[in-house]
C-alpha cells in the first residue's frame, strides 16, 4: 500500500525516485509527491493528484534538481486524494516526510502538537511524523535521535523516511510494520518499500527488521534496533529480474501475467519433483522432519491467496489425510481459536507483506502451533524471514493488482506440500502418482488452456452491460468460483458472487432472472451429475448460462446456456485449469468496460495496512 523510494547521491536524484515510483505505482496510485534536497539546502517539493506521469510532467516543467530526495506514491487512508494530502509532507519548511502505514494515535498526537502551535495542512495521519520530528530537531538533537525519540511516541504501522534542511547529506528511515528496504550503490544508497524500486539503481539490499531506525549517506549505513542498539544486518543479491516491470508487448500487465502461466508453473515445478515424486528437501531443509510430526493444518491468508488456501484443504484432506482449516487473516487474528495438536500454520501471500498475514503468523507464534510455513512469492518479504519454513512461488514479479500467476503457483505449491504430507500420512501409490503425473503436464495444459482466449472474448461482450453476477462450482471448483468471482468484480466493478452450487435452493436461487449471467465451472469429475442437477435448477428458473466444460462432460448449449470447452485434464490440477478461463472473461470485460485493468480503483497491490 503506497510506495516510498528515497536517494542520497552525489547526481540529481530525481529520475531515479521518479522511475522508482513507477515501478511502485501498482501498490497506490491515487496521488504522489516527490521532494528534493539540494547540497546548498534548498528543499522542493512537487506534488500531484492521479497518476506518477502527473508528477513526472510537473517535475519536468519545473526543472527539479536535488542530490537527497523522497518520493511517494498514495493509496488514500487519512484524508481523500487531494494535492494537500499527497505526501511528502512538510513540518516548518524543514522537515519533509513520506510514509506507508497508519498512525493510529494521530489524533491525540495531532491536538498536542496544535496545542505547541504547530499548524496543520492536509487531513493526514502522516503529518503528525513531520511535527513530531520537528520538534525533536529544534530541541537540538540530530535527525537520527530526533527520529528515534518520535518513533517511540507512534502507535500502529509506519514504513518513513525523512529529511531534515538543514542536513541535507542524509536521510534517517524507520520500520515498524511498514517493509523497507535500503539499496547498497557506490557513493550513493537508497531506500524504498520494495526492492522492485530500485532494480534499475543497485541489486544489492539490506531488508530492515521491525522497530528498526537507519540513517543513510552516501557512504554509510547505520541501523539500529528497537532498542537503539547499532546492529548488522545481512546484504541480499537480489535475483529479481530487473526487467520485471516491463509490459513485453502485451497492453496490460494483467493480461501478460495471465500468459506467463505456463512458464511460471514450469519454472515453480522444475528442479522440485521428478518421475518419482518429489525431490529432496523442496520444502527447506528440516522440513521432513516437521512435516512427520504434522496432524493438522491452518492454513491463514488474504483474498486470491485465501482462495488458494480453500482449495488446498480439499486436497489435503481428500489426498494427504490431514485434517485442514482455513481461514481469512482478518478474522483469525482477532478471534479465540483453538490449536490443535501438532498442527502446522501456513500462510500463504503473493506479496508476503499483507499487514493481516503478517499479524496472524505473529500471533500463531504466541499460540503455541507447532510449526509454521509460508507459501509467497517475494523472496526476503517479512512472512518469509519470520517463518520457520518458506516455499518459493517463483512466479516472477507481479504487477497487476489483480493476482493471477500468483494464485495458480500457490496452487502449484501445494499440489506438492499434499504430496510431502501425504508421504507421511498413508496417502495412496495411486494418488501420489496421479498427482505427479498431472503435475508433470501441467504447464502444457495450461498452454492448451490459454488457447481458447478468442472465445472468450466474444462471451465478454454479453457482459459489459451487465451488474451482477454469479459464479457456481462444486468441490475443488468451488474456491475456483470465488476466485473468478473476485477477479470480475475487481476489475470490471461488475457485482459478482460465488455460491457452492450445492447451495443454490437455499437461498440465491431467488436472483435468477435473464439480467443475471451464471458462471459455471464444470470438469467431468465425479460432482458432475449432481452439478447438472444444479444447472437444470438455473435453467428452469430462465437463467442465463456460461459453462466452462470438459468436453467429455457432454453439456448440450441452447439459447440459454452457452458451453465453452476446456481442455480435458487430470482431477488433481482441474482447478488451476480452470482458473485461467475466469481470469481471461474478467480480462475482456474489463476491456469492454474501458477500466483501469491492472490499478482498479479503490485498490492496492500490497494491502500492507489493515
Ligand atoms: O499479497 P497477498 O497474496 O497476501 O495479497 C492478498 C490479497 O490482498 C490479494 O490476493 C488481493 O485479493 C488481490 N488483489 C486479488 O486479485
Amino acid at each position: 500500500m503506497c510506495g516510498i523510494v528515497g536517494a542520497v547521491a552525489e547526481r540529481n536524484v530525481v529520475e531515479i525516485l521518479l522511475e522508482g515510483l513507477k515501478r511502485l505505482e501498482y501498490r497506490g496510485y491515487d496521488s504522489a509527491g516527490v521532494a528534493l534536497l539540494q547540497a546548498s539546502g534548498e528543499l522542493t517539493r512537487i506534488r500531484r493528484t492521479g497518476k506518477v506521469q502527473e508528477l513526472a510532467d510537473a517535475v519536468a516543467q519545473h526543472d527539479a534538481l536535488g542530490s537527497t530526495g523522497i518520493a511517494h506514491t498514495r493509496w488514500a487512508t487519512h484524508g481523500g486524494v487531494t494535492e494537500a494530502n499527497a505526501h511528502p509532507h512538510f513540518s516548518s519548511e524543514r522537515v519533509a516526510v513520506v510514509h506507508n502505514g497508519i498512525i493510529e494515535n494521530y489524533v491525540s498526537l495531532k491536538a498536542n502538537l496544535i496545542e505547541k502551535g504547530y499548524t496543520f495542512t492536509s487531513d493526514t495521519d502522516t503529518e503528525t511524523i513531520a511535527h513530531t520530528v520537528h520538534e525533536e530537531l529544534v530541541s537540538g538533537k540530530t535527525l537520527l535521535s530526533a527520529v528515534q525519540s518520535a518513533v517511540k511516541t507512534f502507535h500502529g504501522a509506519y514504513g518513513t523516511v525523512i529529511m531534515d534542511k538543514n542536513d541535507p547529506s542524509r536521510v534517517v528511515v524507520a520500520r515498524s510494520g511498514s517493509p523497507l528496504v535500503i539499496g547498497l550503490g557506490l557513493g550513493e544508497n537508497f531506500i524504498a518499500s520494495d526492492q522492485m524500486a530500485l532494480l534499475p539503481v543497485t541489486r544489492r539490499f539490506i531488508f530492515l527488521e521491525e522497530g528498526d531506525v537507519a540513517e543513510i549517506t552516501r557512504r554509510d549505513v547505520k541501523i539500529f534496533d528497537k532498542d537503539g542498539a547499532p546492529v548488522e544486518r545481512e546484504v541480499i543479491e537480489s535475483n529479481v529480474e530487473h526487467d520485471a516491470g516491463d509490459k513485453a508487448g502485451y497492453r496490460h500487465y494483467m493480461l501478460k501475467e495471465i500468459h506467463e502461466q505456463p512458464t511460471v508453473v514450469r519454472n515453480a515445478l522444475q528442479h522440485r519433483i521428478d518421475d518419482n515424486g518429489l525431490t529432496k528437501d523442496v520444502f527447506g531443509e528440516g522440513a521432513d522432519a516437521i512435516f512427520s510430526k504434522v496432524k493438522h493444518v491452518q492454513i491463514i491468508a488474504c483474498g486470491t491467496s485465501y482462495h488458494a488456501g480453500m482449495t488446498a484443504r480439499y486436497w489435503l484432506e481428500q489426498y494427504a489425510n490431514v485434517s485442514c482449516n482455513v481461514e481469512i487473516a482478518s478474522e483469525f487474528r482477532y478471534r479465540k481459536s483453538v490449536v490443535h495438536p501438532n498442527s502446522l500454520l501456513i500462510t500463504i501471500s503473493q506479496s508476503g507483506e499483507t499487514a493481516d498475514t503478517l499479524a496472524a503468523l505473529r500471533l500463531a507464534k504466541e499460540l503455541g502451533y507447532m510449526s509454521s510455513l509460508t507459501i509467497c512469492n517475494v523472496p526476503g518479504s517479512s512472512l518469509v524471514r519470520e517463518s520457520d519454513l518458506a516455499f518459493m512461488t517463483k512466479a516472477g514479479a507481479e504487477i497487476g493488482v489483480a493476482s493471477t500467476k500468483a494464485f495458480t503457483t500457490q496452487l502449484t505449491a501445494f499440489l506438492m506440500l499434499t504430496l510431502a504430507l501425504g508421504k507421511e500420512n498413508g496417502m495412496t501409490e495411486a494418488d501420489s502418482k496421479s498427482i505427479v503425473s498431472a503435475l508433470h503436464s501441467l504447464p502444457a495444459k495450461l498452454e492448451e488452456t490459454l488457447a481458447i482466449t478468442s472465445g472468450i472474448e466474444d462471451l465478454a461482450e454479453e457482459f459489459a452491460d451487465k451488474h451482477h453476477s454469479l459464479f457456481l462450482g462444486r468441490g475443488d471448483q468451488y474456491p475456483i468460483a470465488m476466485e473468478g468471482a473476485l477477479k470480475l468484480k475487481e476489475i470490471s466493478y461488475i457485482h459478482a458472487e460465488a455460491y457452492a452450487s450445492g447451495e443454490l435452493k437455499h437461498g440465491p436461487l431467488a436472483l435468477i432472472d435473464d439480467e443475471m449471467p451464471v458462471i459455471v465451472v464444470a470438469p467431468n469429475n465425479e460432482l458432475l451429475e449432481k452439478l447438472k442437477s444444479n444447472v437444470e435448477e438455473v435453467r428452469a428458473r430462465g437463467g442465463i448460462m456460461y459453462v466452462f466444460a470438459d468436453k467429455d462432460a457432454a453439456f448440450a448449449g441452447d439459447d440459454t446456456m452457452r458451453v465453452i470447452d476446456v481442455p480435458h485434464c487430470e482431477a488433481p490440477i482441474a482447478p488451476i485449469i480452470y482458473t485461467l478461463p475466469l481470469q481471461l472473461l474478467s480480462y475482456y470485460v474489463a476491456l469492454i468496460k474501458g477500466t483501469d485493468v491492472d490499478q482498479p480503483r479503490n485498490l492496492a497491490k500490497s494491502v500492507t495496512v489493515e
